[in-house]
């Protein structure tokens, strides 16, 4: 068995390989190269695609983009250079040298000594035209393709950004990463919309399931979490979640990311409200100071640090039925079109497992969903049922008590108050963004009668 040291001697080892005899060209992302501050002549080799070809009489300028920033790097070549296969959307590898740009448009530019083209591109079959601004629904169609757009860059670079800006946040407020099930035997919500997990060809006994019992997609990893909060005071998870909804809306999909948390020992919606907020302004803040120009080139964001709102008593409609859409519209409007806190929902319309107020005659459960302008519902969360008896009850009236026996068991074995929530990661995005469609901001969107790729 290889120890650890060892391990870390051997990979010391094969990293002080000897030096090839001539120092090569340094490898520079374009972000690196646009960054560098005293550019003067270091000989560099950069990589990307082009995003631009302008021919002059005596020199031929290329954007070279590598998708690390949004910026592309301009290369200077002269006309020699010139080559039907230097086109838009070919791939090069280009050395030459860094050095100080004359023009005001950008600090640096790479004078070419090399350029090699990669692969190139037939710009008559590409579905992407230069200088040409496709819709968002056209980009749709090329979910293989659409990535090389400069707005898809923005948008997947701010979801790579606020997806570490979470993590860090659950882990500097001492939040125990767990990674909760994507096949699960039970149902979360209860609501039905589950995938079920079969084999694609039938294995030998057909009538069998392959777990022995029915399993599915996960709706949610928040039992599991709550497991786990018996062991560990503050959980989160952070994967994808998948719900069999009928819906093509523009915030719905079958396959979208949720941020759930749990924490023991909580007793209040206060507190719990105190960690939602704290997640959207600190990952929105992060996100916001690490790339601005993306955020600027999608725009409609949604300022950080706003006043979120609790609004819990006005009467919207009748009593004991559902927030539509259109009602969570009017909250967030009639708020001032920020974001808005709804608190305390009638108790038979949530799951089994949010907490009874014991407020008759409205019989509400500690329920919280925060509300965001042009997305509706962002966090849904509750006070947990901790009490046996209680939970009993409630498992009894939705016919779930011979299936969670086990969680029932979380109540008889050192049960603690405790509460979560879950942020749908894409309309987060959707709302620090200003993208109206929820299909834009995943990299593959899969949604009824849809899986392309
Ligand atoms: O409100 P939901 O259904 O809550 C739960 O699943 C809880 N078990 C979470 C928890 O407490 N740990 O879903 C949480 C959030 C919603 O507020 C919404 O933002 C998002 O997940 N969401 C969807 N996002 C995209 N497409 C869908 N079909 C979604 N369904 C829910
Ligand atoms: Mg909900």
């Amino acid at each position: 068995m290889f120890g650890a040291r060892c391990l870390l001697r051997a990979l010391r080892f094969c990293f002080s390989a000897p030096c090839p005899r001539h120092k090569p060209s340094a490898k520079l992302s374009v972000r690196d190269a646009l960054r560098a501050q005293n550019a003067s002549g270091e000989r560099v080799k950069v990589q990307g695609w082009i995003r631009s070809v302008r021919s002059q009489k005596e020199v031929l300028f290329l954007h070279v983009n590598d998708g690390t920033s949004l910026e592309s790097l301009q290369v200077v070549a002269d006309s020699s250079f010139d080559s039907r296969e230097l086109a838009f959307g070919s791939s090069v590898k280009v050395q030459g040298q860094l050095v100080k740009s004359p023009s005001k448009r950008q600090n640096v530019e790479l004078k070419a000594e090399k350029i090699e083209v990669v692969g190139d591109c037939d710009a008559k079959d590409f579905p992407l035209k230069y200088k040409e601004r496709h819709p968002m629904e056209y980009l749709r169609q090329y979910p293989h393709l659409r990535c090389r757009t400069n707005v898809l860059g923005s948008i997947l670079r701010v979801r790579s950004e606020a997806t570490a800006a979470i993590h860090s946040f659950f882990k500097d407020n001492g939040f125990v990463h767990i990674h909760t099930p994507i096949i699960t035997s039970n149902d979360c919500e209860g609501a039905g919309e589950l995938f079920q997990v079969e084999p694609s060809s039938k294995i030998k006994v057909p009538e069998e399931n392959f777990f022995n019992i029915p399993a599915f997609l996960t709706v949610s990893g928040q039992l599991h979490l709550e497991v786990m909060s018996g062991a560990f005071t503050q959980v989160f998870t952070f994967g994808p979640t998948f719900r069999a909804e009928n819906s093509q809306s523009r915030r719905h999909l079958a396959e979208f990311y949720m941020v759930e948390a749990e924490i023991s020992f909580l007793e209040n919606l206060q507190d719990l409200m105190q960690v939602m907020e704290g997640l959207f302004k600190t990952t929105t803040t992060t996100v916001l100071s690490n790339c601005p120009e993306d955020v600027e080139l999608c725009h409609k964001f949604i300022a950080p640090g706003q006043k979120i709102r609790t609004y819990a008593k006005k009467q919207l409609s009748n009593w004991g039925a559902d927030l539509h859409t259109e009602h969570e519209k009017y909250l967030v409007k009639h708020c001032g079109n920020m974001p808005v806190f709804v608190i305390n929902y009638p108790l038979k319309l949530k799951p089994f497992y949010m907490r009874d107020n014991e407020d008759s005659p409205q019989h509400t459960v500690a329920a919280v969903d925060l509300l965001v302008p042009g997305v509706g519902e962002l966090f849904g969360g509750s006070l947990r049922e901790e009490r046996y008896h209680f939970l009993e009850q409630q498992l009894a009236r939705s016919g779930l008590t011979e299936a969670y026996q086990w969680y029932l068991d979380l109540r008889r074995f050192g049960s603690v108050p405790h509460g979560g929530f879950g942020m749908g990661f894409e309309r987060y995005l959707q709302c620090i963004l200003g993208i109206d469609n929820i299909k834009d901001v995943i990299p593959f969107p899969r949604f009824t009668h849809s899986c392309l790729l």
